[in-house]
């Protein structure tokens, strides 16, 4: 019988902290087998603030998620998200010296590292090296340039870099948890590995991934990578104006905004009220629906204003013709998809994470959209490697899957 691989996640999120353990079946296929969630104490805008209490919330978590899978978890995939990432674009050229002028699989691996020697500062890390296309001699936009001839033998990469403190409070939160990092993936690249298909990724799309404390953007163009950000504005900000602006507590501020947010005028009655709960010092009262969606609009406006700063300064918007998709928390904010279209100027859907079996029903929300989406990126990796690794008296086969591989991962 074929053996399955099992994977943990682990979704450092600022108002959750998500654990999800799956089976990779097949090539795309995911079972989930277990699932925990406890709210985060030490995260802020995606980044730990406090390594004690972050810990405390990943052993409740995970063990949570043990106990329903009926497996221990020693090692986890985990997300890094926050306002140290950094990334640009970058260019390698090698010369191709082989005999014959063939183009190997050993020119993509130096021609990729030709890339990636850029000056990164002292206190950051370089966390992915995605390949995004290669050029042969005058020939661009090629996506696999093994066994074709030439002279000279470009690419063009993404380079992802964290800040060196925040992958280090990540590793310590993990080993005050007796766990270690079987992987570190930036939080938008796993979101979007759940959320959108092969097709939308050629097509042109942009995944935003509305959080508490961020917003974490990628751009697909062509199938790859071509811009990734992050904003540090997130739904819990929407929450803490509705408190200020209502003088009421955080908790029913956020049940206030899941409950009657909403940001399509045209659903608002200009005559309804709501009932606010009794809070210390003050009683029970009533306010007009409107008033609380004239607290909410202005602040969802701002962020989705920041996104399109960055997604205009990327200069892609007009290869995006696939649109956007929206997935996060934040996204269930009724209206949260009108307001975006309007402000964005493109398509907009919601999605939550897909292709799943088992426990599917758990994780079907785009809270979870990062924590399955780590699996997924992890195993898409794990089982190319595999593969690679089984399949080495099959020449054909074996070039083929090192290469797709190599531009999927390097
Ligand atoms: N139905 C809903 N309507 C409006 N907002 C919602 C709804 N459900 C969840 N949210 C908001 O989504 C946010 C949580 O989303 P998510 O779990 O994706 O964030 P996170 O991963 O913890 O944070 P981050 O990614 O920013 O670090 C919270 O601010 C919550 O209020
Ligand atoms: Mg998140």
């Amino acid at each position: 019988m074929e053996e399955f691989q099992t994977i943990a996640s682990l979704d450092l999120g600022s108002s959750l902290t998500k654990v999800v353990i799956g089976r990779i079946v097949g090539d795309y296929e995911l079972e989930i087998v277990g699932m925990g969630v406890y709210p985060s104490a030490g995260i802020k805008n995606g980044a730990i603030i406090n390594i004690e209490t972050t810990s405390k919330s990943i052993i409740e978590a995970v063990s949570d998620a043990e106990l329903m899978a009926g497996q221990e978890v020693e090692s986890v995939v985990v997300n890094v998200s926050g306002k140290s990432i950094r990334s640009m674009n970058e260019k390698g050229i090698i010369a191709v010296t082989n005999k014959n002028r063939v183009i190997s699989e050993a020119d993509i691996v130096r021609v990729i590292e030709a890339a990636q020697n850029v000056h990164v500062p002292a206190d950051m890390e370089i966390l992915h090296v995605l390949a995004r296309e290669f050029r042969v001699d005058d020939q661009s936009n090629i996506r696999d340039p093994v066994g074709m001839t030439g002279v000279r033998l470009e690419s063009e990469v993404h380079i992802v870099t964290a800040g060196s403190t925040v992958l280090h409070n990540i590793d310590r939160s993990l080993e005050s948890s007796n766990l270690y990092a079987m992987d570190r993936v930036l939080s938008c690249l796993a979101s979007s590995e759940a959320v959108l298909t092969q097709g939308e990724k050629d097509l042109g799309t942009a995944v935003i991934d509305i959080g508490a404390g961020v917003c974490d953007i990628v751009v697909y163009i062509e199938g790859g990578i071509a811009f990734t950000s992050t904003v540090p504005l997130g739904s819990s900000h929407i929450t803490s104006d509705i408190s200020i602006g209502l003088k009421t507590t955080l908790e029913v501020a956020e049940v206030l905004k899941k409950k009657y947010g909403n940001l399509n005028p045209e659903q608002i009655d200009p005559t309804s009220k709501i009932d606010l709960p009794p809070i210390s010092g003050r009683n029970a009262r009533s306010i007009f629906h409107q008033e609380l969606v004239d607290i909410i609009e202005p602040r969802a406006r701002e962020i989705l204003e920041m996104i399109d700063m960055d997604l205009t300064k990327s200069g892609l918007k007009s290869q995006m013709s696939g649109g956007i998709i929206l997935t996060g928390g934040g996204s269930l904010l009724n209206g949260m998809d009108v307001l975006a279209e309007d402000v964005l100027g493109l398509s907009t859907a919601r999605a939550k994470p897909a292709a799943l079996t088992g426990l599917a029903d758990k994780v079907a929300s785009p809270e979870y959209a990062t924590a399955v989406g780590l699996i997924k990126y992890v195993g898409k990796i794990h089982s190319m490697q595999e593969r690679i690794g089984r399949s080495g008296m099959d020449r054909e086969g074996w070039t083929t899957k090192v290469r797709r591989w190599m531009q999927d991962n390097l």
